[in-house]
Formats: structure tokens, C-alpha cells, sequence
């Protein structure tokens, strides 16, 4: 069990799921009341977990409404079902149970339920006009972070674009980490989810901050997410039946999400908004596919703000216990063992493969550096940068 010192309980446990009763109960009397709004998506319900979470809260004296429809890259429409469907029940608390797209659409119904509007109505940050209604987040796979996140990811209902609509108030109150509700993932699931989170360890650590007196810890979160990657993800892959190495899947999934709350992510980031949209490749696979050339291209800044961007690469190398020369080697060993996760996770390495041509390349980079998530790249970029990563990436 860890907490940050800001706003989410997070509780590890296998099995934890038992308690999701008492921790409901204790949150809903609080708001005085017992109505729950249970978020979750078709494959978990399917797999039975939604079911489960609404018994444990039955049982425990609070009335719940299930929510299922929820889709893979929930947009504001999904966004106003949910929030139509909370409106109707009147919940005091929202339970969140899958994963980031059932935790997202919990906290856009969130948002849009308690202050009205639309989800376009809450981009960027601080947005809520009243507090929200605390929120529970149960993951059923390990890898977005939003169990530990004040943002929800949301598709603008027109444009397809991501907005990160975040607040204070919208983070989980307890994010519940039981992993044995990652066992039924498929192993592609397991794959792309393990390599997003690395992808998140990685990025965030290097990552500009977004609030100065916070800085630092986003290397601190980001490495040690790193390290339970570089070791857990192989065993997941091998031994999907393997709790512990699902229990450190999760914590890392949980560890970067903190990370990318202080600083943010990078431009293997830019790059998958756009693959995903155009080309239809998965977040996971997009970020896995580009991440070895962007540690590249990072390490390989001549700035003054070089050296800190292989310091840090190098210390997250080191705590893993990869081997390099120097900064610069150990960097390199860094971008080796991201290039070796993602083979291990045999989708496909090159955007080739994936289906993209030479000819593609011009209009993503254009899209991708007009991605928000470029701006916190520690190294600075530009269409023509995009190009040439997108390119050594192909
Ligand atoms: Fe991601």
C-alpha cells in the first residue's frame, strides 16, 4: 500500500475486490447517501467483474445503477449517456470498474452531472465549477493511470481530438488495485496496456514539469514504474497466471499515472494521438512502436538541457540494472530495453508493419506536433523532428 501525499487512498490487494462494499459505504455515508453509480464497459461486465462490484456494494446497504455503455476511446457523447443515466439516479458516489475508458467516462459523467454542460465545457485543468462527487477507481487491466489521475481522457465529440479535462476534485478517492481482476485480459491486452505504462514510466520521468515546486518527482514515480516494467512485463507475458507479477504490472500502472500528474508525458505520446486516429493502430502498440526512437532522439540533445535528460535515463537504466557507458550508454541500454519489452510483446515493431507508408508520414508529424503532449517533451520538436522520428520508426 503507498499513498501520495495529495488525493488518492491507493490500496493494494489480491482479492481487494471484497472490500469495495465497506469502502463504498464509508465514502457514500459521507456524502450522506447511498446511491452508486457504477461505470464500467461491456468486456468487464462480460467477464463478470461488474456484476461482482455491484454485489459487494449491495450487500454492504448501498443501492447501485450499472452503466455499461461504454466505449474503447470514450468520447463526449459517451460522456452525456452516462451523465443523462447519473441524472435519472441521483448517485451521491461513483464507482469506476475496467479500464481507463470506464474510469474516464466515470469521471466525464462526473463532471458534466454535477456542474451540467458538455464534456468540451472542461478542457485543461481546475475546470470543475462545484466539487465532484468522490469517485472509486477499481482497473481491470494495468496501464492508463487514471485510477490515480485528476484528468479524464476524452474524445471532443466533433473532431475526434483527445481533451484532457481534469480537476482537483475529479481525482479517485481510492483507487482499490487488486489484481486479479487483470488475469482476464487477453494477452494483447496485456501487452499493449504493459507497453503503455512503460511508455508513461519513461516519458513522464524526463518530461517538462507542470508545476515547478513539484519537481523531481516525476523521475522518482517514473523510475521506479520503469523498473517494475522492465522486469514484470516478460513475466505477465509468459505467465499471465502469475498475481505477483500482475499486482507489480498494477503498481506500476498506478506509479506512472502519479507521474504523469506532476509532469506530463512526451512525444511517443504526440505521435499515437494521430497514429491511432488515421491508421487505427492501438494507444499501447503506438507508443511501444515509437518510445526506442524518442529516448534516442532525447539522449541525443546537445542543449544544456541534455546532460539532465541523460542523467535521468541513465538512473532509471541503472536502477534496472541495465549496463552502459556513461550517461550516454546507459541511455542507449535504456532505448535497447524499451526496443526488447516491445518485441517481447510480438504485435509488430515498425509502423510498417502496423501499416503505415513513407507517404504518411508528412500529415502525422503535422498532426502530432500540434499535440498538447509535445510541448512537455524535454527535448524541443518541430514538424520536421516528428518527421524524422516517425521515419526511423517506419
Ligand atoms: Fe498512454
Amino acid at each position: 500500500m503507498f499513498r501520495d501525499d495529495e488525493r488518492t487512498r491507493v490500496i493494494e490487494e489480491v482479492g481487494g475486490l471484497a472490500r469495495l462494499g465497506s469502502l463504498a459505504a464509508e465514502l457514500a455515508s459521507e456524502a450522506g447517501g447511498e446511491r452508486v453509480m457504477l461505470v464500467s464497459d461491456p468486456g468487464v461486465a462480460a467477464a463478470g467483474h461488474a456484476d461482482r462490484a455491484a454485489e459487494v456494494m449491495r450487500a454492504a446497504g448501498l443501492e447501485v445503477a450499472l452503466h455499461v455503455d461504454v466505449a474503447e476511446n470514450p468520447s463526449s457523447d459517451d460522456v452525456a449517456k452516462a451523465a443523462a443515466a447519473a441524472q435519472a439516479f441521483g448517485p451521491v458516489l461513483y464507482v469506476a470498474v475496467g479500464g481507463g475508458s470506464a474510469i474516464d467516462t466515470a469521471k466525464g459523467a462526473n463532471f458534466v452531472e454535477v456542474c451540467g454542460g458538455r464534456m468540451e465545457d472542461y478542457r485543461g485543468h481546475d475546470t470543475a465549477t462545484a466539487p465532484l462527487r468522490p469517485l472509486i477507481a477499481v482497473p481491470t487491466t494495468a496501464g492508463t493511470g487514471s485510477e490515480v489521475q485528476s484528468f479524464a481522457l476524452v474524445g471532443d465529440g466533433e473532431t475526434g481530438a483527445k481533451m484532457a479535462c481534469g480537476d482537483p476534485s475529479a481525482a479517485p478517492r481510492v483507487a482499490l488495485l487488486d489484481p486479479e481482476l487483470t488475469m482476464t485480459m487477453p494477452r494483447r491486452v496485456t501487452a499493449m496496456t504493459g507497453l503503455d505504462t512503460l511508455a508513461h514510466a519513461v516519458e513522464s520521468a524526463v518530461a517538462r514539469p507542470r508545476d515547478p515546486s513539484t519537481d523531481g518527482r516525476s523521475r522518482v514515480y517514473g523510475g521506479a514504474a520503469f523498473g517494475l516494467v522492465s522486469a514484470g512485463l516478460p513475466c505477465v507475458l509468459e505467465a499471465p497466471e502469475d498475481v505477483d507479477a500482475r499486482a507489480r504490472m498494477m503498481r506500476a500502472s498506478a506509479l506512472a499515472g502519479l507521474a504523469i500528474e506532476h509532469a506530463m508525458l512526451g512525444v511517443a505520446h504526440s505521435m499515437a494521438n494521430p497514429l491511432t486516429r488515421h491508421h487505427g493502430v492501438p494507444h499501447g502498440l503506438a507508443v511501444g512502436v515509437t518510445l526506442p526512437h524518442v529516448v534516442r532522439f532525447n539522449a541525443a540533445d546537445d542543449s544544456v538541457e541534455g546532460d539532465m535528460i541523460r542523467r535521468t535515463y541513465a538512473e532509471l537504466a541503472s536502477a534496472a540494472g541495465l549496463a552502459g557507458e556513461g550517461d550516454r550508454g546507459l541511455a542507449e541500454a535504456l532505448a535497447g530495453r524499451c526496443a526488447e519489452l516491445l518485441a517481447l510483446a510480438d504485435l509488430g515493431t515498425t509502423l510498417g508493419a502496423l501499416g503505415v507508408t513513407s507517404a504518411d508520414l508528412p500529415a502525422l508529424a503535422l498532426e502530432a506536433n500540434e499535440q498538447w503532449t509535445a510541448r512537455f517533451n524535454p527535448r524541443g520538436v518541430d514538424a520536421a523532428a516528428f518527421e524524422a522520428l516517425l521515419g526511423a520508426a517506419l
